[in-house]
């Protein structure tokens, strides 16, 4: 599975974590940055993550920012995108089965390390459970296209 990360100024610490170690756990990682030291808009990284991955080049993005709302408000612009903010196992995993949610959003202020890491591989490693949950996530498609 390739998978995409990208933070701003406030989660470069965690960003670089969670890659180290989903790099190590076997994932075709890539990383758009920011690095320690440089800053960025949330709003760009944004953009320019979930345009990679509602053209095909990544199976799944992580953003993260401060709270993780600013990325999952702007990546959910891009048609094709379904950005999740994740605070919780429960919600990493239902996101995925109904939502089939393709960018997970964490914040870096708001959820420690341990939990963040935790969230990602759930999030990761489930599967979207189709069936009556493909026809609701097509009016989500439809919606776009108006
Ligand atoms: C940056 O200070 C902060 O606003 C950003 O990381 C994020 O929390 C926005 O949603």
């Amino acid at each position: 599975m390739k998978v995409v990360f990208g933070c701003d100024h406030a989660a470069v610490a965690l960003k670089d974590q969670l890659l180290a170690e989903m790099r190590e756990a076997g994932y075709d990682c890539a990383d758009l940055g920011v690095a320690a030291g440089e800053t960025c808009d949330y709003p760009d990284m944004a953009k320019a993550l979930a345009e990679k991955v509602a053209a095909g080049e990544y199976d799944r993005g992580v953003l993260l920012c401060g709270t993780g709302i600013g990325m999952s408000i702007a990546a959910n612009k891009v048609p094709g995108i379904r950005a999740a903010l994740v605070t919780d196992c429960f919600g990493a995993k239902y996101t995925r089965l109904h939502n089939d949610a393709n960018v997970c959003c964490l914040g870096a202020r708001t959820t420690g390390p341990g939990l963040a890491l935790e969230l990602l591989r759930i999030f990761l490693e489930t599967p979207f459970e189709g069936g009556r949950h493909a026809r609701r996530v097509e009016k989500i498609t439809q919606m776009e296209q108006r």
